[in-house]
């Protein structure tokens, strides 16, 4: 079989071990494996390269994605933009595409799928841990761990200045990076996108921890529902840019005046999306890999590779592109037994 293998949307860490994962199972069926360049990009304008083992051979340990990704949109992008896909899709001679990426790459999978018939099977990967049907995606692990590493320092700085130390994280629609990193580092309160922030209930909690302990720590997902006067600048697939919403400086600013504590924010940005894959994400990444090779090899088309239990199998990309897994009762609810 010749596979084509595309990653699109934001990169994350786990995408090239995925990669490998990837390459590697297709070895074994001896089927010929071309990398489509930058997302959706590369099949709209047919840039591809050939891989072979010396390009997978080391990049279990690198972050990022070596076919390169784009937030392109190919019913945006061009006129009749899935159209050309499904006619390059032929002219490319490929018997199947493994798309790797989040909600907005595996919309346009099952559109292909669903649309043109195009034999498709996707990997599951976003920072943001949002996609459905799946357990977890490859990339929040790490990202997560970069984000406890910050708060954990930003710790240091808040009890020698006997500060309010507020740290902002990405997440778009759901405030898994953040709640995750609250939990993990110990923070006393946290902003998610799901659950309307309650400010003068925050800062009676914070005032009352900084009494405690001398300081008081606060995690704040870029997505979160407050009004911001800026101009807001949309993607291909029509999503704000976040990071230019500033919600960070306007929570910080708002604890400093109600709480009256020095106050200080860190908006760590895409460093919480690159460097070295955690374990988790090398072998999640790896294994989803894998599967999606065999689902190509047993005709198990429009469908994504998920993590469920500890079982990598086949769900519909209709479901898992459908709707977004957002921040349950439970787990805010456990983060909140936490902030004492
Ligand atoms: O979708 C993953 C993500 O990292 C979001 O958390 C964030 O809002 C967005 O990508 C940022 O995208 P970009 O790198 O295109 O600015």
């Amino acid at each position: 079989m010749k596979i084509g293998i595309l990653t699109g949307g934001g990169d994350c860490p786990g995408l090239n071990p995925a990669i490998r994962g990837a390459y590697l199972r297709a070895a074994d069926f001896k089927d010929e494996v071309i990398g489509i360049l930058n997302g959706w990009k590369g099949l709209l304008e047919k840039e591809t390269i050939s891989l072979s083992l010396k390009d997978i051979d080391e990049i279990t340990s690198h972050g990022g994605t070596i076919l390169g990704t784009t937030r392109v949109n190919p019913a945006k992008h061009k006129e009749n933009g899935l159209k050309i896909c499904y006619e390059n899709f032929k002219a490319l001679n490929l018997d199947a595409i493994i798309a790797m990426g989040g909600e907005d790459t595996l919309g346009i999978a099952n559109k292909l799928f669903s649309e043109f018939n195009l034999p498709i099977v996707g990997v599951p990967k976003t920072m943001d841990n949002d996609l459905s049907c799946t357990d977890y995606t490859f990339g929040f692990d790490t990202s997560v761990t970069v984000a406890i590493d910050a708060l954990d320092r930003l710790r240091d700085t808040g009890r020698s200045h006997r500060r309010i130390m507020v740290l902002e994280v990405m997440g778009r629609h759901a405030g898994w990076v953040a709640l995750f990193t609250a939990i993990g580092a110990g923070a006393d309160w946290v902003l998610i996108p799901e659950i309307e922030p309650d400010l003068d209930k925050m800062c009676k909690h914070l005032i009352k921890a900084k009494e405690r302990k001398g300081y008081a720590l606060v995690v704040v997902s870029e997505g979160i529902k407050i009004k911001v006067d800026k101009e807001e600048r949309l993607d291909e697939f029509g999503h704000m840019i976040l990071q230019k919403r500033g919600v960070g400086k306007i929570i910080a600013d708002e604890i400093e005046k109600k709480t009256g504590i020095e106050t200080r924010l860190s908006v760590i940005g895409h460093i919480q999306r690159g460097g070295p894959p955690t374990l988790f994400d090398r072998i999640l990444g790896l294994r989803v890999g894998v599967a999606a090779v065999e689902f190509v090899h047993q005709g198990k088309f429009g469908t994504m590779a998920a993590l469920v239990g500890n079982k990598i199998i086949p769900v519909p990309l209709i479901e898992a592109s459908g709707k977004l897994k957002l921040v349950d009762e439970y787990w805010y609810n456990l983060a909140n037994i936490l902030f004492k």
